[in-house]
């Protein structure tokens, strides 16, 4: 990892057999040398919803940055950057309907924040290169309410999904989990043959 290479020291925190967090193991793991909690909010194989709010409430009265890896949760729930104490969080525009190549980074007023690329003063000082417009218009529409919709056929489908995965060995309970992403184990499964399982439902 990048920060252990330029001696960082880094703190892995565990997750448990559904693929969750005990809150409790990570306010143990925070000492006064650290310097940044990052944890994402939707877990990109299994969907598990990890608790931000707590966590960044956490980092904020530790005195700890918190970063969010928000990509996974982009059009599915709902990310308000002033109800929840973010100091940074993240989204990329190809899971939410938007060309691939673009992203947004949230960089809270006070948070520290040091560019990579440097020349002109484009985005306040803070990616200091041309920006290229059509992905950004893309970022922009891909917000706009009726991918909503999109959405709401494809929970549609959902609830019929358990008859393609007849034997799963565990899922974490809908409310705590996006119910895009699911992970499903089994034993000599072929990939493709899932795929085409899946292949007539429209959504
Ligand atoms: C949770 C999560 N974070 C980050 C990324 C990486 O995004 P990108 O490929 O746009 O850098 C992905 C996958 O694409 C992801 O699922």
């Amino acid at each position: 990892m990048a920060l252990e290479k330029e001696g960082y020291r880094v703190t892995y925190m565990p997750v448990d057999r559904e693929g969750l967090l005990k809150v409790a193991d990570l306010e143990g793991a925070i000492t006064d040398q650290t310097a940044v909690v990052s944890l994402t909010w939707a877990n990109n194989k299994t969907g598990v919803l990890f608790p931000v709010e707590r966590v960044a409430g956490i980092c904020r009265s530790r005195g700890v940055l918190y970063y969010c890896d928000a990509v996974q949760a982009a059009g599915k729930i709902e990310i308000d950057v002033q109800k929840i104490p973010f100091d940074y969080l993240s989204l990329t525009g190809h899971k939410c309907h938007a060309p691939k190549g673009i992203a947004a980074l949230y960089v809270r007023r006070k948070a520290p924040f040091t560019p990579y690329v440097y020349g002109g003063h484009q985005e306040r000082d803070r990616r200091e290169v041309t920006e290229s417009v059509p992905p950004i218009a893309g970022m922009e529409k891909a917000g706009a309410p009726q991918h909503l919709e999109d959405r709401k056929s494809f929970c549609d489908f959902l609830p019929q999904a358990p008859r393609h995965f007849p034997r799963r060995r565990s899922e974490t309970e809908p409310a705590r989990r996006t119910l895009e992403c699911a992970t499903a184990l089994r034993n000599r499964f072929c990939g493709s043959s899932l795929l085409e399982r899946l292949g007539g439902h429209k959504w």
